[in-house]
């Protein structure tokens, strides 16, 4: 039976976050089915995969997805959620009852799983815990405890542990994404077994590109502006062997200051070993020149997708923006 999931995605690089999902769907070969349409308004997407171990293998690479959660319901309201869930628990049809609704925003209200997913869980005694996620509202420990207490219908059987406990079910409230207008009640509630919880840092952006590139073992990855070398850390770590180049002789040394047209090596007390692969930066460019680049620049219209590089033998299959500053971006565009 495919086992549905509910994404949810950290909340950075949003505009990297299909296009990640989408080339590691791709280059491992996982099935996926829709359960409703991905929004970008949205930090998440409900899907369904053919085993758990497609969810295991997307979270293993992906850094735009913060957990996953084994649905088992979801609705527009708490009230809907717990009938869904308590009816769930005779529905013996080893199939979901649900709205298909695919084509417009509007969110399903009926989600009620097979009822093989709740008694596998709940039965023999397991140790559990029910976590309360909210999304753009904050609640107090005691409004937490008073929500969980609802699910107390669930047939769970085993000891409540709150440290690594061996179920960890999840109640999660959607208040929507603008924090100045918040909703008094949630649009959207979901329920389920707590399945995997990833890690964001600041290295997200080398793992990304390196999932755009869909690096496997044993690839060649070739960066021209190897810089920190942050992408060859995430390639490598996924089996590549990494080659590349930088203009700045300091930095690929590990030294801050970077090198400038004639400047004197003994200024950076650089020994024969560093210079013997050394090509120094040659063309110059002056302050005449950066002035006229910058000018230029500046008289550009508008960002245009017409403006993006681009070659014939190529097809643009991503492009992602990551926001700088408020007038500044830059973007990931992948190719295959
Ligand atoms: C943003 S950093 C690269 C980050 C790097 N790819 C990473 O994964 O961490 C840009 C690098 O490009 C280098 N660079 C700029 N112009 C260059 C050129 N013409 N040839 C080679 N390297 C260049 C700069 O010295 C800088 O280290």
């Amino acid at each position: 039976m495919w086992r549905r999931y509910l994404l949810w995605f950290a909340q950075e690089h949003v505009d990297f976050r299909h296009a990640e999902m989408q080339s590691i769907l791709d280059f491992l070969k996982i099935p996926i089915n829709y359960i409703e349409k991905p929004s970008t308004l949205k930090p998440y997407w409900i899907v369904e995969f053919p085993s758990e171990e497609c969810a295991k293998q997307i979270a293993s690479r992906s850094v735009s997805m913060r957990n996953c959660v084994e649905l088992w319901s979801r609705a527009k309201t708490e009230t809907q959620l717990h009938k869904n869930l308590f009816d769930a628990m005779n529905n013996s049809t080893g199939k979901w009852i649900f709205q298909e609704n695919l084509t417009n925003s509007d969110t399903s209200d009926l989600h009620i799983c097979p009822k093989e997913l709740i008694e596998n869980c709940c039965s023999g005694k397991k140790s559990f815990k029910v976590d309360v996620e909210t999304f753009c509202k904050h609640f107090t420990m005691k409004e937490k405890v008073d929500k969980i207490e609802k699910f107390a219908y669930l047939p769970l059987e085993g000891p409540i542990k709150l440290n690594k406990p061996e179920i960890t079910l999840c109640y999660i409230e959607f208040y929507g994404m603008d924090p100045n207008n918040v909703p008094e009640n949630p649009c959207d509630v979901f329920f389920g077994k707590w399945f995997i919880g990833n890690t964001s840092m600041d290295a997200q952006l080398a793992i990304l590109m390196a999932n755009q590139a869909q690096v496997r073992n044993g690839d060649v990855i070739l960066d021209p502006f190897v810089g920190s070398g942050s992408l060859f850390v995430a390639a490598s770590h996924f089996g590549a062997y990494v080659w590349g180049s930088d203009i700045d002789f300091m930095l690929l040394h590990g030294r801050t200051r970077p090198t400038r047209v004639g400047q004197k090596r003994e200024n950076y007390s650089l020994t024969e070993e560093h210079l013997v692969n050394h090509v120094p930066a040659k063309v110059e460019y002056v302050l005449p020149h950066i002035y006229s680049d910058l000018l230029g620049f500046a008289a550009r219209e508008e960002y245009a997708h017409a403006q993006l590089p681009a070659h014939p033998c190529m097809q643009l299959v991503a492009n992602s923006e990551q926001v700088l500053s408020r007038s500044t971006a830059r973007r990931l565009l992948t190719n295959h």
